[in-house]
């Protein structure tokens, strides 16, 4: 019964109905619709409704739903007065944990959080939600300002979450081909089964926590290098390599010294992440339609992605999600240490439809361990211990 698997590999946590893989096949589904498919003919709005309700949302629930995030983009004066005193070095996801952590002073009612299997308000499940998701977005930008000495940018209702994201970061509107890419990196980022910061989500979850402690639990979780923090860190490793002709030597240096190649290896792909591999296209395509200067640092990824095929493809380790991402948010002028801020902005519509699985047919959660501790022993007073 206590068999301990290091990483809970292949153990059932929880059952789910929001999101599928098949590792072997590079498959992945939300809600039974193909990740490709979302891709190319969803919104993040639309995937979120999706995530949220089970079901494609109908054109009156998709715009009642776009108008109250809409309504919600602005941030509360107090907490935009609490993050001028952050220092200006922080991390970013320091900052979303805190700052998400802060709103649920300002939203009270989680008492209404009862019983084993229900929440006693649905309303305030759902009001919470839209406001979670809807506050995301807007913090991260507001912080790329604030951080510099600037007041940030005001949101805009008439924009999409990924327009306004844009726009609260640059000030200008994003021209259509880099809102599209934004809108689907939201998407392709929104959800992923029981991965490291979802069972963080859904620990919290069962406890009866605020979703407030729920999500910034989660960003907590995500914020680290193995999972969420490794798009930055392959920004850095390109530039690091600087050309594809030095790629070789650098990946198998990287390799003798036993160091891990970033955005490279998933525990449940055996084959490249069906994300990376509408990452790929997408930064193909913005190079098609600009001739950019992405071309050293996509040329560069793409021999890397060749040699790690040939060093540790017999590993099962192809590039993930975060091998292409951050390319793409470098190119839309968005600072390396805020892409894990953007994988939690579109991350958090998925972390909430777990939540919301899980309390409606809760038990917390409260595994058990292999003690390999002292057996039963006496007490020393501090008199009489030697050394
Ligand atoms: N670079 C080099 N070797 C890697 C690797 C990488 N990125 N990812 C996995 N491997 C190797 C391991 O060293 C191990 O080799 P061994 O069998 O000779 O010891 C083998 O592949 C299996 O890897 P393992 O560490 O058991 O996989 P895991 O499921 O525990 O870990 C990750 C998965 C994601 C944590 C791991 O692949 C990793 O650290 N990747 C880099 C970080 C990253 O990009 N994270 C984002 C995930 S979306």
């Amino acid at each position: 019964m206590s068999e301990f698997l290091p990483g809970l590999e292949g153990v059932a946590a929880t059952k789910s109905a929001i999101s599928f893989i098949d590792g072997e096949k590079g498959l992945l589904s939300y809600r039974g619709y193909s990740l490709e498919t979302l891709a190319e003919n969803s919104t993040f709005e639309e995937t979120t409704l999706l995530l949220l309700q089970g079901e494609l949302p109908t054109a009156k629930e998709l715009s009642d739903f776009t108008k109250q995030l809409r309504s919600q983009y602005r941030i509360k004066y107090h907490i935009r007065e609490m993050m001028r005193h952050f220092p200006s070095t922080g991390h970013p996801m320091d900052m979303l944990q805190t700052a998400v952590s802060s709103l649920g002073m300002f939203y009270p009612g989680n008492e209404c959080l009862t019983g084993a299997d229900t929440c006693g308000d649905l309303q305030y499940v759902r009001n919470m939600t839209v406001n979670i998701i809807a506050s995301m977005a807007p913090l991260v930008a507001m912080w790329q300002h604030m951080r510099t000495g600037y007041d940030p940018i005001e949101p805009r209702e008439d924009l999409s979450v990924a327009e306004n994201l844009l726009y609260m970061f640059t000030g200008k509107e994003a021209d259509p081909l880099m809102a599209k890419i934004m809108d689907v990196c939201l998407v392709l980022h929104a959800e992923h089964t029981l991965n490291a910061s979802t069972f963080s989500a859904l620990v919290s979850g069962s406890t009866l926590a605020t979703p407030y402690s729920v999500i910034s639990s989660a960003i907590g979780t995500l914020s680290g290098p193995l999972h969420g923090g490794a798009n930055s860190r392959v920004v850095e490793m390109l530039k690091e390599i600087g050309s594809a002709d030095n790629a070789e030597k650098w990946i198998d240096n990287a390799l003798a010294n036993k160091e891990v190649i970033w955005g490279m290896g998933h525990r449940e792909y055996k084959v490249k992440d069906p994300r990376a591999t509408i990452l790929h296209k997408l930064v193909s395509e913005l190079i098609e339609d600009r001739g950019s200067s992405l071309d050293t640092t996509f040329e560069t990824a793409m021999k890397v992605e060749e040699i790690c095929e040939d060093r540790l493809g017999h590993k099962g380790v192809y590039p993930n999600v975060d091998f292409y991402s951050g390319i793409l948010y470098a190119e839309m002028g968005i600072p390396a240490d805020q892409f894990t801020a953007l994988f939690a902005v579109a991350r958090s519509a998925g972390w909430l439809a777990h939540w919301r699985e899980q309390i409606s047919d809760n038990r917390i959660y409260r595994p058990t361990q292999i003690y390999t501790g002292s057996d039963l022993r006496d007490y020393v007073s501090l008199a009489d211990r030697t050394s």
